[in-house]
């Protein structure tokens, strides 16, 4: 093949690729209600999926057609109303639509000059979430893959802020030979900031948490004896506000606080709790938020744009360049003068998640987001009402915002039988797959943490959750 072949043979291809797109993508997207939430023989199906790489290929149009029928019988349904497994957002239609614009223009942000409007849009999108969650414009900020790497920045601002009160450049010399970074939380830290610490070599294990309940919730007076241990010596607070059990918040407002009166980084970890600011049932959980030094919030959760989106928010932007500096001879870099998030954060290339976050904002504005946040709070408090009337479920936790833990629980068994109980219930329910959603524990108990952050899920989907739940339970006894 020629290098001319190739060129006319893959333009070629184009063709055909735009209608088989224009058959199907109407369909995928409009059948996202009706897919079902897990496909039940999803194992079977993809028994013989492996294979050798294939020497000659079977052609774009084949391929597709493959990937289409492997995804009706082998996926997961994560966007559509019924899933309601970790915590897991939607789409809007103007997030959706922009989002396949981004991979169609195949737009890329590292930095302006490669997409101009891309890097806008992000500049843009994260002065309007400042607004919308009432963080100061002051804040830098940058766009990344989601919680995870949220936290990550603001983790690496943070090491950086501790490096440079020991005087010490983290990012130039490194941690050896710096005395260990104090880490004070709570037990609702999330799995993924501990990951974060293990990777900046301060260590998983040298979290301390103060605890006063097996739930894990923050004990206020503990910390503040370890505070007054640490003398004026900085460290950093991680405030939990939304843990993936229940819904619950550290006391933001009190921690940040306590904080002040030490020489601390308070980070807070708000990947789907800082939506509760958008609702005035709620927003009393996160008031303070904004005295923090760093914030991470998800998009592909409550804002409801797709995966994979998270946003970062940092008091100082001078932390991040200096965190995350990028240079060489033929790159820009955090000083040039034009915007260079790929310089802030840890992705050099990067895609443009900014396409989605503009344009849910621009289409729905304050009050879309509002009425999302407030209807899944309307259907976490239908759900709670649906398992307070139901005489074989047991509420495990007064919801305070998006997530209901509950456990089913036929009377007459010890916590230990129900524990075994619900585990074998949870693994059923994923294998019918009508639903996706899963247990976790509340201190020693298993529960079903069900959590709805989507806009399309509605009463009936929830009501058949509960319906089902009964149902596989009866069926198992
Ligand atoms: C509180 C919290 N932090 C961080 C994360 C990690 O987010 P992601 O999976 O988007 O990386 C999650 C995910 O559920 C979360 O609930």
């Amino acid at each position: 093949m020629t290098e001319q072949d190739l060129g006319i043979e893959l333009r070629a291809e184009v063709d055909g690729l735009v209608r088989q797109l224009k058959d199907c993508l109407p369909d995928i997207i409009q059948q996202t209600d009706n897919r079902t939430a897990l496909a039940p023989n999803a194992a079977t199906v993809l028994a013989n999926f492996r294979e050798p790489l294939p020497q000659k290929g079977s052609g774009a149009q084949v391929t597709i057609e493959r990937l289409l029928e492997l995804n009706e019988t082998a996926g997961g349904n994560t966007g559509g109303p019924k899933c309601f497994h970790f915590v897991i957002g939607g789409s809007t239609p103007a997030a959706l639509a922009a989002d396949l614009l981004a991979t169609a223009y195949d737009a890329l942000t590292y930095t302006w000059v490669l997409s101009p409007v891309g890097v806008e849009m992000e500049l843009q999108a994260l002065d309007w979430l400042k607004e919308l969650f009432e963080l100061p414009k002051e804040w830098s900020g940058v766009m990344v893959t989601g919680g995870t790497m949220a936290n990550f920045v603001c983790l690496a601002a943070a090491r950086q802020w501790w490096g440079e009160q020991h005087g010490i450049d983290v990012s130039e010399v490194g941690l050896a030979g710096a005395p260990q970074m104090p880490v004070l939380t709570s037990g609702f830290i999330h799995a993924s900031t501990l990951k974060v610490l293990a990777v900046q070599g301060v260590g998983r294990g040298n979290v301390q948490r103060f605890t006063r309940d097996d739930f894990g919730r923050l004990d206020l007076d503990a910390m503040e004896a370890a505070l007054q241990a640490l003398d004026g010596n900085p460290g950093l607070i991680i405030v939990n506000a939304g843990e993936v059990n229940a819904g619950e918040f550290d006391p933001v407002d009190d921690v940040i606080r306590l904080a002040r009166q030490h020489n601390c980084w308070v980070h807070v970890d708000a990947a789907f709790g800082l939506f509760a600011r958008l609702s005035p049932r709620t927003a009393h959980l996160v008031e303070g938020v904004e005295c923090a030094d760093s914030v991470a919030v998800d998009g592909h959760k409550w804002l409801n744009v797709p995966y994979d989106s998270g946003y970062s928010f940092v008091r100082d932007y001078g932390l991040m360049a200096r965190a995350f500096r990028y240079s060489a001879d033929y790159l820009p870099d955090e000083n040039s003068a034009q915007a260079t998030p790929g310089a802030i954060g840890p992705e050099s290339s990067r895609r443009a998640r900014s396409f989605a976050v503009w344009a849910t904002l621009k289409a729905y504005g304050r009050e879309g987001q509002c009425r999302i946040v407030e209807h899944c709070l309307d259907i976490a408090a239908h759900f709670a009402d649906r398992v307070r009337q139901t005489e074989e479920l047991e509420l495990m936790n007064d919801p305070q915002l998006n997530i209901v833990a509950f456990r089913y629980n036929p009377g007459g068994l010890d916590d230990q039988a129900l524990d075994c109980m619900n585990e074998e219930l949870g693994e059923a329910v994923l294998s019918d797959g009508r639903f996706l959603a899963g247990t976790s524990k509340i201190g020693a108990r298993t529960v079903f943490r069900p959590a709805f952050s989507n806009w399309r899920t509605r009463r009936e989907d929830v009501d058949e959750f509960a319906d089902v739940v009964l149902e596989i339970a009866n069926k198992q006894s």
